[in-house]
């Protein structure tokens, strides 16, 4: 059976820096709990649209994969922090790149939408619906972030990340990969207020809740069973996996995964310090810095597991094909931004506040 393969990839990551020690002069936290209950020193929050980074990274994929905008049938933006409900963050990006021929939509299964659309893009090559799939996993979480709750915070970080996938040529691509989810504990990590929802108290709208500790125990169960699932459906043992490439949400379920695929810390990808929390776009730019980083060889056999809102989860085994370097690069980049992550950060809560008054 035809299978897809990632050919190119890319990031984009907005510049300003938002670290622990900003936050401690925000609210009642530190540098030491932040780093210790979760691995993050610092992320990124943007100054422009979630769809103007999916732009930069996809442009930095298409160069990575050698081909041209008109080369995409299908452009998919793993996203639950579109720039607007409607039209689709995917067809803003279409607006902004191009992509005369492709058919353009978003899928919402938070941080786990990379993976979900991983499986999906897998699906419609294998099947022949699309040839070149651009996927892409963006997101603008510091619009639901509130500063006056602590607890989620200091998790989350804007980002985006994109792959572009083809038919494998030869015993490359994704060999398995599932999905879940459990809607039955939707309200365990919910952000009300946005959607067409009716009576959401005000004080409610507009920003994130999460039971921590429920998603924690629940995302450390899931991914465990969903990775390993993965590995099995791929005919793989465990020790055929050269590289785990997880969702970034906390270094302490990270850990927990690994442990449960016996995996020992080298062969695990790590960047949340540097980025928090980006939900569905942790892994195109963990993917994306494990290539530039020299951590993927030829025929490499990577893992993808994320879990998020739903609640969700996937995973994805990928046998990498001969190439880890971009066929072209691409000089693609966000505008200039002369505004602290502080200052962007309080004119969201401002704008937040304000929305919810009215
Ligand atoms: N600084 C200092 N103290 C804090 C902070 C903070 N930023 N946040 C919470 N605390 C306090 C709490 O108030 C609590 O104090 P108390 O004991 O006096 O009540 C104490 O720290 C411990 O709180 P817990 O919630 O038990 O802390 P925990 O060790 O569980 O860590 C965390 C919290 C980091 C949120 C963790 O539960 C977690 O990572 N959960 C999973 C998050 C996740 O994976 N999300 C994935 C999906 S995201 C998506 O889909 C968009």
């Amino acid at each position: 059976m035809r299978r897809a393969t990632i050919t190119g990839w890319g990031k984009c990551v907005p510049p300003a820096v938002l670290s622990n020690s900003d936050f401690e002069a925000l609210m009642d936290t530190s540098d030491e709990w932040i780093t210790t209950r979760t691995g993050i020193k610092e992320r990124r929050i943007t100054h422009v649209e979630n769809s103007d980074m999916a732009v930069v990274a996809s442009a930095h994929a298409l160069a990575a994969a050698g081909l041209s905008d008109e080369d995409i049938d299908t452009l998919i933006v793993a996203t639950c922090t579109p720039d607007r409900i409607i039209p689709s963050a995917a067809t803003f990006v279409q607006e902004k790149l191009g992509l005369p021929n492709a058919a353009c939509y978003d899928i919402n299964a938070a941080c786990s939408g990379f993976v979900y659309g991983i499986h999906l893009a897998n699906s419609l090559i294998a099947t022949g619906a699309s040839k070149r799939v651009l996927l892409a996993g963006s997101e603008k979480l510091s619009t639901l972030i509130d500063i006056e709750d602590r607890s989620t915070a200091v998790l989350f970080g804007d980002g985006a990340g994109a792959v572009v996938l083809e038919a494998a040529e030869g015993d490359d691509g994704v060999l398995a990969s599932n999905m879940g989810s459990d809607g039955k504990l939707s309200k365990l990590l919910t952000a009300p207020g946005i959607g067409s929802e009716e009576d959401v108290p005000v004080d409610e709208a507009g920003r994130v809740y999460m039971d921590g500790r429920e998603v924690f125990r629940n995302a450390v169960v899931q991914m465990g069973e969903a990775a390993l699932q993965a590995v099995s459906d791929a005919g793989l043992e465990l020790g055929d996996v050269d590289l785990l490439i997880p969702h970034q949400a906390n270094v302490r379920i990270i850990d927990a995964t690994a442990r449960r695929m016996n995996l020992p810390p080298e062969k695990v990808f790590l960047n949340i310090a540097s980025y928090g929390n980006t939900s569905a776009a942790t892994i195109p730019i963990a993917l994306t810095e494990a290539l530039e980083e020299g951590r993927i060889k030829p025929g490499d056999n990577i893992v993808f597991v994320a879990f998020g809102g739903g609640l969700t989860w996937a995973a994805a085994t990928l046998r990498w094909g001969d190439r880890t370097t971009p066929l072209r690069t691409s000089d693609a980049e966000l505008p200039p931004n002369d505004r602290s992550a502080v200052e962007l950060l309080m004119k969201r809560q401002k704008t937040r506040l304000r929305g919810t008054a009215e």
